[in-house]
């Protein structure tokens, strides 16, 4: 989609979009707009309750299109109110709209600065929006969205002085380019295992990462082992594939000399049947979105680059299916780790925590990390406490929790923090290894997982965990069964823009 700003009237044959507050007044519209095309507007809002999800459709005597779209409150709207309702725009009306649209925001933004985050919400959504379900359908791809594609134009029609144009096309890029990265993530959460196999997830990783001029390596097969990464490789015996431990690393061209390094790690099980601990057929169905932290943070990557965001990044992604096969990992064994802690398996199916914890121990031993944040669909525990409403954050730092509800505020992406307190690693304890991968009681799931990683960060200071087993899978507009959400790339994009280079040394 080509964006751009101008002021004066909306083109004649492009659509037109008008987001609406509740108390958005007729006066204050035709003051900013005076030469908006007739469209009936003042009768059409005696009737129109710009409450959230609400749109409506004005046609003019030329058979032109104006839309009403509904944002409800302006206090409650915020950020996702504004995404959200564009997202559901492009959803909705899909294949009725037109290649060409033009956006009015100026009516509701009282400053410059206030229209640049009203046009980042709403191209956020509505490029994200433009994402189609079927891309494995025989006919996918036939019919794209309008809205999709180079070819696609939308204009911002903005009241503001021109010196502010620049700003407001900033913004807009940032909304686009970040709702790209969305689809990006939802396609791979998306895509079954027998389709995204370990190796081809590594592949999709080396080709993001070239495109931007990334540094990407992979170590997989033998190399998993000769890299002394024992607990992703005990996780992989009983794939049919070589497990992959992805690594890539991003700098901003102009680097300031504050950019704080930031670590990232990514749960990637491409499918999780449990292993012998094998799951119900029910809960196995959903297990191909187990990838879905090693999809936030590959597409995050992609975000990060293509924004040139002033921050370093390292990303590690081990990947691998959890299968079942006469060479499994089986209950009771006893594994090691790169940590070089041993580790005694009491259920299959706490797989993650296992990936993870070769992930966290590798990329705290390699590099110097102002921060550390690990994304992975981690425990139904998580889920059955919070809903899907947020993510579970564990974390022991005090600021950095508050930054991360504070950007997760922001982003209509919550997290909600749970305790690191020692008494929940008490159920860790082995007798015969270093450490368990269960606690063995059926409560505080969540928490005694994010107890398990705790041990393999090294006492990163600044580390935090998000459970998003809630999150990265669920229901949506795109289809009527669960897919994947997108969730966290806009998380990262606000937080990394909150971190500074902490003073006293790193971990
Ligand atoms: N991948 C699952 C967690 C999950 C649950 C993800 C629901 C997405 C939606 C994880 O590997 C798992 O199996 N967790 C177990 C942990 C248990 C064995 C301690 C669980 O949550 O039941
Ligand atoms: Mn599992
Ligand atoms: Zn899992």
């Amino acid at each position: 989609m080509k964006i751009f700003v101008k002021s004066g009237n909306p083109e004649q044959a492009a659509d037109i979009f008008l987001p609406l507050y509740t108390d958005t007044a007729y006066s204050r519209i035709a003051e900013v707009y005076p030469a908006l095309p007739a469209f009936g507007l003042e009768r059409a809002l005696t009737d129109f309750r710009a409450e959230s999800g609400k749109t409506a459709t004005l046609y003019n005597a030329e058979g032109s299109r104006l839309f009403l779209i509904g944002l409800g409150k302006p206090k409650s709207a915020g950020f996702s109110g504004v995404f959200r309702a564009a997202r559901s725009v492009a959803v909705q009306l899909g294949r009725q709209l037109q290649p060409a649209a033009s956006l009015l925001l100026s009516h509701l933004a009282g400053s410059a600065e206030a229209e640049a985050g009203l046009t980042d919400a709403f191209v956020n959504g509505l490029v994200s929006g433009t994402y189609q379900l079927g891309s494995w359908k025989e006919n996918a791809g036939s019919e794209p969205h309008p809205l999709d594609g180079e070819e696609s134009s939308l204009t911002l029609i903005s009241a503001q002085s021109p010196e502010h144009f620049e700003d407001i096309a900033s913004a807009a890029r940032r909304g686009h380019l970040i709702g790209l990265a969305q689809k990006q993530v939802m396609h791979l959460v998306n895509m079954p295992s027998n389709l995204q196999t370990p190796p081809f997830l590594a592949d999709v990783a080396r080709e993001w990462g070239e495109n931007h001029g990334q540094k990407v390596t992979v170590f997989s097969g033998d190399e998993i082992e000769a890299n002394q990464l024992f607990a992703l490789a005990a996780v992989n015996r009983g794939s049919e594939y070589p497990a992959q431990f992805i690594v890539m690393e991003y700098e901003p061209e102009n680097a300031p000399e504050s950019a704080p390094t930031v670590g990232l790690v990514g749960k990637g099980i491409t499918f999780d049947t449990g292993g012998l601990s094998i799951k119900t057929s029910a809960g196995m169905y959903f297990m191909k979105c187990d990838m879905g932290g090693a999809a936030v943070v590959l597409g995050f990557m992609e975000a990060a680059a293509s924004l040139q965001l002033p921050v370093k990044l390292v990303a590690v992604v081990p990947v691998t299916d959890n299968l079942i096969d006469a060479r499994s990992f089986k209950p009771s064994d006893i594994i090691g780790s790169y940590s070089g802690k041993t580790i005694e398996i009491m259920d299959t199916d706490a797989e993650g925590r296992l990936i993870l914890a070769d992930g966290l121990s590798w990329i705290t031993e390699k590099y110097e990390l102002d921060y550390l944040f690990d994304f992975a669909t981690l425990t139904g525990a998580t889920v059955r406490a919070i809903g899907y409403a947020a993510a579970g954050m564990f974390t022991p730092d005090d600021a950095l929790a508050a930054a991360c509800s504070e950007a997760g505020d922001l982003a209509g992406e919550r997290v909600w923090r749970f305790p690191l307190w020692d008494e929940y690693a008490d159920d860790l304890h082995s007798d015969v290894a270093d450490v368990r991968n269960l606690s063995g009681k059926p409560v505080a799931g969540g928490i005694s997982a994010a107890k398990f990683l705790e041990v393999f960060t090294r006492e990163h200071p600044r580390w935090a965990h998000f459970d998003i087993a809630g999150v990265a899978f669920g229901e949506s507009e795109f289809g009527k069964h669960k897919n994947g959400t997108g969730w966290g790339v806009r998380l990262l994009t606000e937080l990394t823009a909150k971190l500074t280079k902490p003073e006293t040394g790193t971990n």
